[in-house]
């Protein structure tokens, strides 16, 4: 697979900058998308952490300038392109930024799909969630099987993750080649502003509190290599769960924060104290003082316990995952290592 052309969406991104590192790394072709040059910088930090050659990898991608949801410059990316990785996406639980989440994920996955299908695109691979798997009632393990049924109430986040996967569901009845995959939370260096990548900044400070929710947390490394060795199999019409561990909140972040050597959390925030800090926190957004943090979504999220099977991928691929110790482990020596340099 190594001579046919990529495109990577999102490659300024957590899992887009990882999934370029490991595909420049095997010597792949790779055009990535990408809506401002500066962001390359971002980019260059993350193959830092792998290799000392990063200037000369970084200098075979060829990057080229446009957005998903701009057809004219999708058109151009898509010139002479046999494989297709998307990754990009608005990541959020801000309500605030309704219109973006719901335009960029929704119509830029169709986007994508239509340009797959009208180019001939020999495999498309796109990056769904969990928030796009339904849940089970009785607290069993959460499969690829689950629906997700709208009724429910999902985050606008989940809902977009849901439309956008159903616009890959259409492209395969149409006669796409696509493989999705279903990460949950995941863990990985070099983005600590931003979605996932925030929680190793929030930890790093230590911390009081906990909420008494559990959920799933996978590697960024994994998430890329199963998305490698999914696409280049013959594999179609799947979706898979790429999920490590389920650990609750409580115990992610006594990880994180003893890994940093800071206070660990020790009180329950209930579901009152979480929704007094919502008010607050939207409270003091409103008038300008703070950006909104704590939103419902999270209110309802951090207070949820699914558990998520990673049986699929394993008997699949025969895939192994790496520890969230380990994830950790590495997340934070990188955060570290950052600080000291800065
Ligand atoms: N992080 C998680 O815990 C997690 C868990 C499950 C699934 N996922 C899924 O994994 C995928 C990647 O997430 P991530 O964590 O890597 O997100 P991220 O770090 O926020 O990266 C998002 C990427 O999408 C790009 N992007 C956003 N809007 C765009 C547009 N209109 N046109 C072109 N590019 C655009 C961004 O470009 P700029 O650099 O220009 O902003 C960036 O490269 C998403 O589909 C997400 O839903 C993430």
């Amino acid at each position: 697979m190594n001579n046919k052309k990529i495109l990577v969406t999102g490659g300024t991104g957590l899992v887009g900058s990882h999934l370029l590192y490991e595909l420049v790394s095997k010597g792949s072709f790779v055009r990535a998308l990408i809506r401002d040059k500066a962001s390359i910088e971002k980019v260059r930090k993350v193959f830092s952490y792998y290799s000392n050659n990063e200037n000369n990898l970084i200098d075979t991608i060829e990057w080229i300038k446009g957005d998903i949801l701009d057809i004219v410059s999708l058109e151009e990316a898509f010139e002479n392109i046999s494989i297709v990785y998307h990754c990009a996406a608005v990541v959020s639980f801000n309500n605030k930024n309704k219109s973006a989440l719901l335009k960029t994920n929704i119509e830029g996955t169709e986007n994508i799909v239509n340009l797959c299908i009208e180019k001939q695109i020999e495999k498309l691979c796109y990056v769904s969630s969990v928030a796009a798997i339904g849940s089970t009632d009785n607290g069993d393990l959460v499969s690829e099987k689950e629906m997700w049924i709208p009724a429910d109430n999902h985050s606008l986040y989940s809902i977009s993750k849901f439309k956008s996967e159903m616009e890959v569901w259409r492209g395969v009845q149409e006669g796409l080649n696509a493989v999705i995959v279903n990460p949950s939370i995941i863990l990985g260096p070099g983005f600590w502003e931003t979605g996932s990548g925030e929680i190793f900044k929030k930890a790093s400070k230590g911390m009081l509190f906990y909420t008494l929710g559990k959920t799933g947390f996978v590697d960024v490394r994994d998430v890329t290599s199963a998305m490698i060795q999914l696409t280049e199999s013959n594999i179609s019409g799947e979706r898979f769960i790429l999920n490590s561990e389920n650990h609750s909140y409580k115990d992610l972040f006594t990880e994180i924060t003893e890994a940093y050597g800071v206070k660990s959390p020790r009180f329950n925030a209930g579901k009152k104290l979480m929704n007094l800090a919502y008010y607050i926190d939207s409270l003091l957004s409103a008038v300008g003082i703070k950006k909104q943090e704590i939103t419902k979504s999270i209110v309802k999220s951090s207070l949820n316990s699914t558990n998520y099977t990673n049986n699929k991928i394993k008997e699949t691929l025969g895939f192994e995952f790496i520890t969230i110790k380990e994830s950790i482990r590495f997340a934070v020596e990188k955060f570290n290592q950052e600080i000291k340099a800065s």
